[in-house]
Formats: C-alpha cells, structure tokens, sequence
C-alpha cells in the first residue's frame, strides 16, 4: 500500500544539514509498525514526506502506486483527506468545537451528510471510551484517536502521540490507538523516541543518522503470527 524508495531529505539555511538518507522501507494494508529514534532525528520529517507533506530532495513514496511527489497540492490533499488519518503529540483538539464536532470535522471536509456523520462520530467516540464532557490530556488524545479513524482512512500517522501524556495515560492511549487502528482494518505508523511505545506495535524500525533499519525483534505477538505462518489475518476486510 505504502512504497518508500530511497528517500532522502535536508533542510538548507543556516544550519544546513541532511536530515533522511536513502530510506526505504514497504507498508501493507493492516501492518502497525513503530518508527523510533531520537529527537532531531526526522521522525517527523518522515511522517511529512510519506503524507505528502513535504516534498523529498530525491527518492519517492508511492501511495496505492501512486507517486505524492508527482501529484499538485490540491490532487494531495485529496488523498490525505480521503485515505489518511493523524494523530499529533500536542492533540490539535479545536476548543471553540465539541468533542463531537472534533471527531467530524474529517468527515465534513468530506462532505459527508449530518445523519451518516453523526452515527460514525458515534461510534468511534464509543470505541474510545468517550462522552461529551471536560477533557484530559489522555481525554483529548482519545478525542484525536477517533477523529484520526472516523473517514475510515486506511493509513494513520501518529507522531509521538503520548509525549504531553503521563505514563499511565500513555498506556492506555497506545493500547487504544492500536486496537482502534487494528479494529478500523487500518494500517499504522506510530512514531516515537519510547522503547516501550514501540513495543506496541507490530515491528519496529530505527532510524538513525545513517538511515531506517528494521529492528531485529518482531513483536512478540507477531513472531509467533509468523510461527504459525499467519500472515493474512491482519488483512482485515474494509467496507
Ligand atoms: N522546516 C525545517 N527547516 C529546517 N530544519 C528543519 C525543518 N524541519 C525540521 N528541521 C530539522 O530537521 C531535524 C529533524 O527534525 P524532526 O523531523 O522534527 O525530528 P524528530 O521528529 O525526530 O524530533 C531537526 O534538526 C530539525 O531542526
Ligand atoms: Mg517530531
């Protein structure tokens, strides 16, 4: 689904510097994967260009085999509307509009009508455990976990989505991100700096200044998915 091919990216000025060398890496329907790395790594440069985003310096990301950097903004944003889902560290939860109204607003970009919307907003505020009321860090997370997922998109970015959050609520909105993800037939990429938010997901990539590489350890559920030879099973069917 995802197809990233020797990507690359710097940022000039100043303090120029190459920022993503040569990564590659491919992404199917229903994978959860963890990208880690340190802070200033370009983790979030990544998540950019694989949205379309930014643009690469060189390399490309093929979306369903189509090349982001070959499409117009406007051709990007479309995709990103329909087929893509984010979930931020800092939440980007909208005060003047209710919970409610948070979680519909990628279906009213999508133009989709007031009774439709107001079932799907429904349901996922229920498959995060949520009422309309006052909200916690992990509250607003949860909040932003079902607006990420509410268009049915079929990629979700989430980028250090527990790093405002104390630990237990980082738990718990991990556990959920990842079983709404799962749960919606959606893939993921969870990025993080966190050892143990990697953990939760599928397999795990590194990246460092010399580039992404795949972590040695599958998830333990996953390896032994692999033992048994299960590999289809996270291809969940979508709707
Ligand atoms: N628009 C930009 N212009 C110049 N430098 C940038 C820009 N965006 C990010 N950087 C630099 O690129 C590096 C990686 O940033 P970032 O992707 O945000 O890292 P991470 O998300 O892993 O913390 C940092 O050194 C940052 O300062
Ligand atoms: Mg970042």
């Amino acid at each position: 689904m995802l197809s990233v091919r020797n990507l690359s990216k710097s940022f000039s000025g100043p303090r120029s510097k190459s920022v993503l060398r040569d990564i590659s890496f491919e992404l199917e329907a229903g994978d959860y994967v963890a990208v880690m790395g340190e802070s200033g790594i370009g983790k979030s440069t990544l998540l950019n260009l694989l949205a379309g985003l930014d643009r690469p310096d060189s390399g490309q990301v093929l979306f369903d085999g189509v090349e982001l950097n070959s499409l117009d903004d406007d051709a990007a944003t479309r995709i990103r509307r329909k087929h893509m889902g984010f979930v931020f560290q800092a939440f980007h939860i909208l005060p003047y509009l209710t919970v409610a109204q948070n979680v519909a607003l990628p279906l009213a970009l999508n133009g989709i009508g007031n009774k439709p919307m107001r079932r799907r907003v429904g349901a996922l505020l229920e498959s995060v455990k949520l009422g309309p009321r006052e909200l916690s860090g992990g509250e607003m997370q949860r909040v932003a976990i079902a607006r990420a997922l509410v268009h049915k998109p079929r990629l979700v970015f989430a980028d250090e989505p527990t790093g405002n959050l104390d630990p237990e609520s980082a738990g718990e909105v991990l556990a959920l991100l990842r079983e709404c993800v799962k749960g919606e037939g959606a893939a993921g990429i969870l990025v993080t700096h966190s050892a143990a938010a990697s953990k939760t997901a599928d397999r795990t990539y590194v990246l460092t200044q010399t580039g992404l590489k795949a972590q040695g350890q599958a998830g333990a559920g996953r390896q032994a998915d692999r033992r048994r030879g299960v590999r289809d099973r996270r291809r969940s069917p979508r709707s």
